[in-house]
């Protein structure tokens, strides 16, 4: 499946972060819990280097919490690098980001060597909630830092605390196609970039393997054993009375409830991914990416030859 993702707007907000990251002490990198490898931007990666970084599992109320322990260890033992989880709902999440950034770089604090911090996230990561209740908490003042982007905010969580929000991160090419379907079924792509029917179906398939019970339930099966994927989609669609013409179950229609429900956690708490799993595509990927650029070598090498002098 390829997906459109837009590469204009990844341009600026790669400027936006090099600008910025020169002043920066910590890098606060907003994932969804219910997909953390696949909605951490590689191209934030090789930008943020060494920088200390906090991950931040957002949406946990959405992730299995068996899960979350899992990618929480896993991020804690990287070097220069804390993991918290986080949700809409939490009531102080500026105590909780103040208090772990400091844990990062314990040398900043004071009014002359204030704590500041950038904050980068893919689209629908819920960004835009949390610095809202972050501004709302604190009554702060926000506004555009004069030089860096028009779309640079910066919010001031206490004194000597100054979070830095760059645009949504985006990416030009998704190289591992799990993350594709898995960032496709969070709502993190935008709808026409991918076909609602096979991202259903892909996430069907997981949910069936890992969360049986949730989809059991929600939407009163009496076995998920009703054949392939599509016919599961097409079993839910019956369910729910997504008729066509002469009897034909609506798999389109059939496809969106089951995206809707997903995101909205109707499905029960479902993470699409462990480490081991997420790593495990990422091998295979750039195996497969570093095949395909020995072969263009040597076509290339191939071709070069044929038009040697003799
Ligand atoms: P962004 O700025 O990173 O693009 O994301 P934004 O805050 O707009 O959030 C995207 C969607 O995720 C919103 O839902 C928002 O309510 C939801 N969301 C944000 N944080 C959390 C969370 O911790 N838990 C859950 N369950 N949902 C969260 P929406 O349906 O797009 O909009 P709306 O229903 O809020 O209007």
């Amino acid at each position: 499946m390829t997906i459109q993702w837009f590469p204009g707007h990844m341009h600026l907000t790669r400027k936006a972060i090099t600008e910025r990251l020169d002043d920066t002490d910590v890098v606060i990198e907003l994932l969804d819990a219910r997909l953390p490898g696949s909605s951490a931007n590689p191209l934030l990666a090789s930008l943020i280097g060494a920088k200390p970084t906090l991950k931040v599992l957002n949406k946990q109320d959405l992730a299995d919490p068996e899960r979350n322990a899992l990618w929480l260890a896993h991020y804690n033992a990287q070097p220069r690098t804390r993991a918290v989880l986080l949700d809409a709902s939490e009531i102080a999440p500026a105590q909780k980001l103040i208090q772990a950034c400091f844990e990062l770089d314990p040398g900043r604090g004071g009014m002359v060597k204030p704590m500041r911090v950038l904050i980068c996230g893919i689209p629908n990561v819920g960004k835009s909630t949390l610095i809202n209740s972050l501004v709302k908490k604190r009554a702060a003042h926000t506004g555009d830092e004069a030089g860096i982007t028009r779309r640079e905010q910066r919010v001031v969580l206490a004194d000597d605390f100054y979070l830095y929000d760059t645009p949504g991160m985006l990416w030009p090419r998704i190289g591992v196609p799990e993350s594709g379907y898995r960032l496709a079924a969070s709502g993190a792509v935008g709808r026409n970039a991918y076909d609602e029917q096979d991202v259903a179906m892909a996430l069907l398939g997981y949910l069936r393997g890992h969360y049986a019970a949730g989809l059991l339930a929600r939407y009163k099966l009496p076995s998920l054993d009703v054949g392939n994927d599509e016919a599961l989609l097409s079993a839910i669609g019956s369910r729910r009375g997504c008729l066509q013409g002469k009897g034909r179950v609506d798999l389109q229609k059939a496809a969106e409830i089951v995206l809707t429900e997903y995101r909205g956690g109707l499905l029960g708490r479902a993470t699409l991914e462990t480490p081991d799993e997420f790593l495990g595509w990422v091998a295979v990927a750039q195996a497969a990416e570093a095949q395909r650029a020995a072969e263009k070598a040597a076509k290339e090498a191939a071709r070069k030859g044929r038009f040697k002098a003799p």
